[in-house]
């Protein structure tokens, strides 16, 4: 697996990463460890996760999953997004919170809260459920520019990574939402994790702003969308050249997927 330099930093990563939000598909958690294995051992070491991914428990996961190889990884979580409640203890603890929340929503939907304190709490949770000491980076999950002082999250963030705590920070989501950042050269904007796809394009903005792509993900999604059955290969191999020095998130809930989604950056 190719490896690369993501830009404005010096994290190296993996040319494809892993993305936990949909694992809690997989009731059993041997099978969603099974997942973690088989994208570690078809070269991907790069993974991404929120505490709002499975109500905590895609962390709790992934925790247990590099507890004893973390220098072998890097993980990306977030702040921003929460769980509505606690962390369910398995994945049909997750089901049934989903389930409940077709018919309440507030049982389900996130709890979005922008302040430094509740983004310093969740980032000392995130490190328990991960079982590490540190990020090597750390997203502002869907921010609303218009709802959170930047200059005051990026002082928090610097100080979380002059204590060790974070390697990088960044914003995640639909970069149109966040291109008046981009647009400025805010600070907080170090590295951009954006949804895109082959045919709408939607990392755009932060090629507008002469910056790379340096982490994206929704190639597959889109291609599935307007396509059900999609020739991942062909999928993959295109959206490495469209993010061609960066990293391209990809999700599935069948391990025997992995392979053919990895194979496109050997
Ligand atoms: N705001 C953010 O930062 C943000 C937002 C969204 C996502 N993400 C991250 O990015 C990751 C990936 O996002 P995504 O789910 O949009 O990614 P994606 O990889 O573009 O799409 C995943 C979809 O593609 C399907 N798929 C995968 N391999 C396939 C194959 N070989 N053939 C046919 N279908 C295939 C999967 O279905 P199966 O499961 O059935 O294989 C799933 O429905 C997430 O897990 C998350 O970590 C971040």
């Amino acid at each position: 697996m190719q490896q690369v330099t993501i830009e404005r930093t010096a994290l190296r990563v993996s040319r494809v990463g892993f993305g936990t939000a949909s694992m809690h598909h997989l009731l059993r958690a041997a099978q969603r460890r099974g997942l973690l294995e088989t994208a570690f051992d078809t070269g991907i070491t790069h993974f991404d996760t929120s505490p709002y991914y499975a109500y905590g428990l895609a962390e709790t996961d992934l925790g247990r999953f590099i507890q004893h190889r973390r220098d072998a990884v890097t993980v990306t979580s977030k702040v921003g997004m929460y769980s509505p409640g606690w962390t369910p203890l398995g994945g049909l603890g997750v089901w049934g919170r989903k389930a409940a929340g077709r018919i309440v929503s507030s049982l389900a939907a996130p709890r979005r809260d922008w302040t430094v304190a509740r983004a310093r709490t969740s980032l000392d949770q995130s490190l328990k459920r991960l079982r590490t000491d540190y990020l090597d980076l750390l997203l502002l999950h869907e921010p609303a520019p218009e709802r959170l002082q930047a200059d005051d999250f990026l002082a928090w963030l610097q100080d979380e990574q002059t204590a060790g705590r974070i390697r990088y920070w960044g914003l995640a989501g639909e970069s149109s939402k966040y291109c008046l950042w981009l647009e400025k050269d805010h600070p907080i904007a170090q590295v951009t994790q954006t949804h895109d796809s082959l045919d709408t394009r939607q990392g755009d903005p932060v090629l507008d702003a002469a910056r790379s792509l340096q982490f994206t993900y929704g190639y597959l999604a889109a291609a599935r969308q307007s396509d059900g059955d999609i020739a991942a290969h062909d999928v993959m191999q295109r959206a490495l050249k469209r993010n061609d020095t960066g990293c391209v998130l990809v999700s599935t809930r069948r391990a025997e997927r992995i392979p053919e989604l990895a194979v496109a950056a050997k």
